[in-house]
């Protein structure tokens, strides 16, 4: 189980803002896929509808912004408080509006297949595409598991159906003096609104960050801290949390996706940023994590 599990909704909310350009990107491409099964369905024109899987939708930040469309839309998330608040998103933000026919999938994406063979999601099977946005694959431990999430993934896609998933780019180790952080240093400020209690909730986020490089693990700690007026009445002041990630290398991707019998559409670096599918040497052909902050790739079953 991710250690992401430990954070309060409200907070893993505040502090995970997304990437720039991520939900952008992620609803064009549900777009095109949509407008691209329209032309090929003519008959069904207006009923044609894309089936949609979020794996690890969190709070639904972008769940939300793929709901206004005419799609069939699962959100599938391992923390019980997360998905709440992402019922909770959608619903505050469509007021029964929305597009989408949207399910909820509680669940484990470690045990990905296990989860939709269970009696009640089989029905749900098969997606046009699935997307696993914003370092989701970096919560699962190590490369078996990840290698799995993406073989089941791909098992769970309609014919030309697409899998589609991005994280962090960190440099080459050998080029690249990684080091750990010994003291806290300030994050930023979240707003968590008003409370029963007071007005307004206001916390300080500090952050130290660990790398241990060859296990490819980076554990970012959170410590929280309150105003000072505010100290004794906030539960969360000195509390500390912590995210753990299995993060990748650009050039790993190729070798992992082959693994897990999948077959590269497009490697990214960075949203919209230069296609590096075709790129023999992605160690050397760009300084990833430096010139480039993100990967971004798009698979099929091979
Ligand atoms: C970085 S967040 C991304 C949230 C959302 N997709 C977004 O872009 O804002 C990763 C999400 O994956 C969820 N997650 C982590 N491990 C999981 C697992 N094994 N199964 C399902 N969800 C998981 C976390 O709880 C978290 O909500």
């Amino acid at each position: 189980m991710s250690k992401s599990q430990s954070l309060n909704a409200e907070i893993y909310q505040a502090l995970h803002t997304g990437t720039f350009g991520d939900w952008q990107f992620y609803k064009s491409l549900v777009q095109k896929k949509l407008k691209l099964k329209k032309v090929k369905d003519k008959k069904a024109q207006d009923h044609a509808t894309l089936n949609v899987l979020e794996l690890g939708c969190g709070s639904g930040r972008i769940l939300c912004e793929l709901a206004e469309l005419r799609i069939k839309l699962t959100g599938f998330e391992l923390n019980d408080e997360l998905l709440a608040l992402c019922k909770a998103n959608i619903s505050q933000r469509f007021d029964k509006t929305a597009t989408a026919e949207i399910d909820y999938i509680l669940g484990d994406f470690s045990k990905l297949e296990a989860c939709f063979d269970q009696q009640g999601h089989q029905q749900k099977k098969y997606f046009d595409l699935i997307i696993l946005p914003y370092n989701g694959i970096y919560c699962l431990r190590n490369e078996e598991e990840q290698v799995q999430l993406i073989r089941e993934a791909i098992n769970l896609l309609a014919p030309q159906g697409e899998l589609w998933f991005d994280g962090y780019a960190l440099p080459d180790p050998s080029e690249y003096a990684y080091e750990s952080a010994d003291e806290y240093s300030p994050l930023t400020v979240i707003d968590l609104g008003a409370s029963k209690k007071r007005p307004e909730r206001v916390l300080g986020v500090e952050e130290l960050d660990v790398f241990q490089i060859e296990q490819q693990r980076f554990t970012a700690h959170y410590r929280f801290v309150a105003p000072e007026e505010e100290i004794i009445n906030e539960p969360l002041h000195g509390r500390i949390e912590q995210i753990e990630h299995r993060y990748l290398y650009p050039w790993q991707l190729p070798k992992l996706c082959q693994q897990a019998g999948a077959k590269i559409i497009k490697l990214m670096a960075d949203f919209g940023g230069q296609d590096m599918t075709a790129t023999t040497d992605l160690r050397t052909a760009c300084e990833w994590g430096i010139d480039a902050e993100h990967w971004v790739i798009g698979i099929t079953k091979a």
